[in-house]
């Protein structure tokens, strides 16, 4: 998939943003053949949504509870999102699932970090649920979204050991800190390259 240059990402956050932040930093050089054009939310009042503006980035915040259904919060966001003409969506630490209405408009061009080494454990507590499964090592994932859960054809991944002395909270760091490299590294070769998807390989460079 070609992007133009630099590539428009639009960014969704729920929480502290760092991902986002990291993205924000690097699309500062021109080099990086991306730059960060909105910042989503699905609540307000989050240092995510402050990072963006401090960056001069518009941000826009679609609460479920806003909506008489998920369906209808599903379109709005799609719309909001389609507004700012994204290249590639970036869900970055959003704890909401995309429905049908954004994967049709976005699919394909949607890609999310899992803080854990997919298919292993999805949803929103993976350093918790390899802690307490016991794992030696685990990581972050950045995939193409799809309708299922952290199931989506595999983009990167990178591996994080576990320690004896962690705690939920310690491993997430770990995990974090890189996830925020593979992150910045593998959407810029996204934007810079395209990529194609072809039985679930994810490959960068057009056809
Ligand atoms: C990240 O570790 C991200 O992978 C995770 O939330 C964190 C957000 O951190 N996302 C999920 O768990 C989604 N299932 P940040 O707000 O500091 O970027």
């Amino acid at each position: 998939m070609p992007t133009r240059d630099p590539a428009r990402l639009v960014v969704l956050v729920s929480g502290s943003g760092t991902n986002l932040q990291a993205l924000l930093d690097a699309s500062a050089d021109p080099s990086y053949g991306a730059r960060v054009v909105a910042v989503g939310a699905d609540r307000d009042g989050i240092e995510g949504l402050t990072r963006a503006d401090r960056a001069g980035v518009p941000t826009f915040v679609r609460e479920v509870a806003q909506f008489s259904s998920r369906e209808h919060w599903d379109r709005a966001l799609t719309d909001t999102v389609a507004a700012f003409e994204p290249d590639v969506v970036v869900l970055a630490g959003f704890m909401k699932l995309v429905g049908e209405e954004f994967l049709g408009r976005f699919g394909g061009r949607v890609v999310n970090t899992h803080p854990a080494l997919c298919p292993s454990f999805p949803g929103t507590n993976g350093p918790a649920d390899a802690l307490a499964y016991g794992v030696k090592v685990t990581g972050a994932t950045l995939f193409v979204v799809d309708d299922g859960i952290d199931t989506g054809p595999i983009v990167a991944q990178v591996v994080v050991p576990v320690e004896e002395a962690d705690d939920v909270e310690t491993l997430h760091e770990r995990i974090k800190s890189a996830e925020r490299a593979m992150l910045v590294e593998n959407v810029g070769r996204l934007a810079r390259e395209g990529f194609t998807i072809t039985d679930r390989k994810v490959r960068f460079g057009s056809d």
